[in-house]
């Protein structure tokens, strides 16, 4: 307890934050970060961009479908994302007559707005430390639910959350309202939105025009309702006016979304771990992503199926790959290593600070060993058999049928239910590419799996593709047809799949106790002693906690840098190199016709940069990003919007667990380069006319 006092103690005097590194906590702005943000050039106040008081900046930044970020760019709730946080939804809506993915979308009024069942938006309402009351309590749950509860009266309609940071050792809560009634709005086709595909992804030079809108609708009463044709706009209490004035090295410019998860506060040896067990996911994946995309590129109708799941997959495994490269390259362990024997030497040197937090990097490193081979097992498991879709299709049905069940529903309703609500994972089933991935991963599974580990008896010497065939012979799951002839559940007890899916399911619960149940609450004792030790280390320094999916800001600068030596990227991009990359024969890199006309025309209208007379793709800062930030505004110094941030760089993938100023950028589609392709190619006037400009 004492130790928790100290740290708030800490907080609550004057701190150097220095810009740039840092996804820093809204609440704490002011105290942190204020004379920093006047000092990079910021000129909002940080009541102006966060406050609970008042309507500030935070307003009109969202958490769009829980994995990304998008901001209000209308006072009629017009939202603008990045084009692959979009994704799922504008798939979910397309089919090969209306393939909005591919071709592309424009709303040319309300009533063309297209619902989008399942997609939420979150506005955050308010953020209070209660560090105290949960650290004093002698039971923590209970006095995070009477927290809870407490503020879910205050707050009817919205969802209450404890959230812990710095590794458990702060606490707030945080209130949250969810729309559900979010509408597509436009899109540009996924041959722009996307451009560049997966050999550009993660990479700078960028090109990629990686936007999409949607819309918030409000029941009457500017609230959350369910999706009802009454519905009207949401009136959101802050939107964003657009900078056409472009940017220039130098320039502040600050980003506010949700960054999803750091590993900020992580030893080596966890990191270690985390390395190895990425391995196994990028292996796995490459096996099932070269049948996915050989099928795709084979048959338009294959590749709009898999689309979403191939994206999906992709981004995560170019990440760990370029994660692990960047660890090497920037000696990442090394690194954190010669941090840990600091600080170690800084505890030992107190005994009453090794009495307050022991050995914690000693602790981890025996928890790390003792469940890195569970951990390498189950990860081997999930990413092959339990991968193969019939496997999850199976048990897909399984899982909705039991909720049926549990629901009060008799056997043959839940049956009934289940089926209905598997039809659209069907739609996107091709059983002839799943048979070739269920041969591929059952032998990269015996490949790789302990031999205790092995699916069945017999596993070791089976005829794989003899087994695969069979298997999708006799399987009920290999088509709705066929599983909708199935008369009830039980029938289906002797399904091939059902075996599978069994075999599958003990070996995963070998290893499920260990790492998820049974765990050692030292470990966790050790995490938070590890983070608590660091910031009284660093006393005086500004620190910030790991992303977790709350909102964050972070602040610096338009930068360009250097990759390697004698080389310097400049900091923004044009248009220039979308006619440059273009390639017809690579589905990666083909421009739309209309697109191709205007840039050759070089018909850019008021979009153009006012000084070179270019148009101006993306381009760099130094922010602080991760995954969830995706369709975060980049904001200049008044608070305006300059563009979206959509992806980190190649040079340093490592950047979720080390920030690197000289390497380290976050890049960005710039607004105007959005709204060019919203006007001269999508001609939608009337999104245009909806937004307020700073020229
Ligand atoms: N790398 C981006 C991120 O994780 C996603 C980019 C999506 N584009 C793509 N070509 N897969 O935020």
């Amino acid at each position: 307890m004492k130790r928790i006092l100290t740290i708030l103690a800490a907080l609550a005097i004057s701190f150097t934050a220095v810009a740039d590194e840092g996804m820093w906590l809204l609440p704490l702005l002011k105290q942190l970060n204020g004379k920093d943000l006047k000092a990079a050039g910021c000129k909002l106040s940080p009541d102006e961009i966060y406050s609970i008081n008042k309507t500030s900046l935070k307003d009109a930044i969202v958490h769009f479908g829980g994995g990304c970020t998008a901001e209000m760019i209308s006072e009629k709730g017009l939202l603008v994302t990045n084009h692959h946080c979009g994704y799922s939804s504008i798939h979910a809506l397309s089919s090969d007559e209306h393939n909005y993915l591919m071709d592309g979308y424009w709303a040319k009024n309300l009533k063309e707005e297209i619902p989008c069942p399942g997609l939420t938006v979150t506005f955050l309402v308010s953020m209070e430390d209660v560090t105290k009351a949960i650290e004093e309590a002698t039971d923590k749950q209970a006095a995070e639910d009477t927290l809870e509860k407490a503020a879910q009266e205050a707050n009817p309609g919205c969802r209450i959350q404890v959230t812990g940071f710095y590794n458990d050792n702060v606490h707030y809560l945080i209130v949250y309202r969810t729309y559900e009634d979010v509408r597509f709005v436009g899109a540009p086709p996924a041959s722009m939105g996307k451009f560049g595909g997966e050999t550009d992804n993660w990479m700078w030079p960028r090109h990629t025009c990686d936007f999409s809108m949607f819309r918030v609708y409000a029941g009457k009463d500017n609230l959350p309702a369910a999706y009802s044709e009454d519905n009207v706009p949401y009136k959101p209490a802050k939107s964003l006016k657009v900078s056409l004035k472009g940017v220039q090295e130098g320039d502040y410019a600050m980003v506010m979304g949700y960054p999803g998860r750091t590993q900020r506060y992580q030893t080596a040896e966890q990191l270690k771990q985390m390395i190895q067990i990425n391995r196994i996911r990028i292996d796995a994946r490459t096996v099932r992503q070269d049948l996915m995309w050989e099928a795709m590129c084979a048959d338009p109708s294959v590749q709009l199926k898999y689309a979403d799941t191939y994206a999906g997959s992709a981004n995560g495994w170019k990440k760990w790959q370029g994660e692990e490269l960047a660890f090497e390259a920037l000696n990442i362990i090394g690194r954190e290593e010669e941090k840990e024997a600091s600080l170690k030497a800084w505890i030992e040197a107190d005994p009453a600070r090794k009495a307050k937090y022991g050995d914690p990097v000693a602790v981890l490193a025996k928890k790390v060993a003792g469940e890195t081979e569970a951990k390498k097992a189950f990860t081997l498991l999930t990413e092959a058999p339990y991968s193969i879709e019939l496997v999850q299709l199976a048990g897909g049905v399984s899982g909705l049928y039991g909720r049926a069940l549990r629901g009060g529903q008799d056997s043959l309703a839940a049956f009934e239910s289940a089926k209905a609500q598997m039809k659209e994972e069907y739609d996107n089933y091709v059983v002839e590419l799943d048979r070739k991935e269920a041969v591929a991963l059952l032998e990269f599974y015996r490949k790789n799996a302990k031999p205790e580990d092995y699916l069945w008896e017999g596993f070791a010497e089976a005829d794989i593709p003899a087994y695969v065939e069979d298997l999708f012979g006799r399987s009920a799951f290999t088509s709705f047809e066929k599983l909708s002839a199935a008369p009830s559940f039980a029938a289906l007890d002797d399904d091939p799949v059902v075996l599978l899916y069994k075999n599958i399911y003990e070996v995963i619960m070998k290893y499920v106790p260990a790492i998820y149940y049974n765990v050692d609450p030292s470990g966790k004792r050790a995490s938070k002693n590890f983070a608590a030790a660091l910031m009284e280390w660093q006393k005086g320094k500004a620190m910030y906690p790991d992303a977790n999916s709350t909102m964050r800001l972070t602040y610096g600068h338009v930068l360009p840098y250097s990759p390697k030596d004698a080389l310097k990227y400049e900091y923004f991009t044009t248009s220039a190199g979308l006619l440059e990359k273009e390639d017809p024969s690579n589905p990666e890199f083909i421009l739309p016709a209309g697109i191709k006309d205007l840039l050759l025309a070089g018909d850019f209208g008021r979009w153009a940069d006012k000084k070179d007379g270019k148009l101006h793709t993306c381009f760099l800062t130094n922010n602080d990003i991760t995954g969830g930030n995706s369709g975060s505004p980049v904001l200049d110094a008044k608070g305006n919007l300059i563009g979206l941030a959509f992806d980190g760089n190649w040079e340093s993938m490592s950047s979720d667990v080390m920030f690197e100023p000289d390497l380290q950028r976050c890049i960005c589609v710039d607004i105007r380069y959005v709204l060019w392709l919203v006007e001269k190619y999508g001609k939608a006037d009337n999104i245009i006319g909806e937004i307020t400009y700073v020229k």
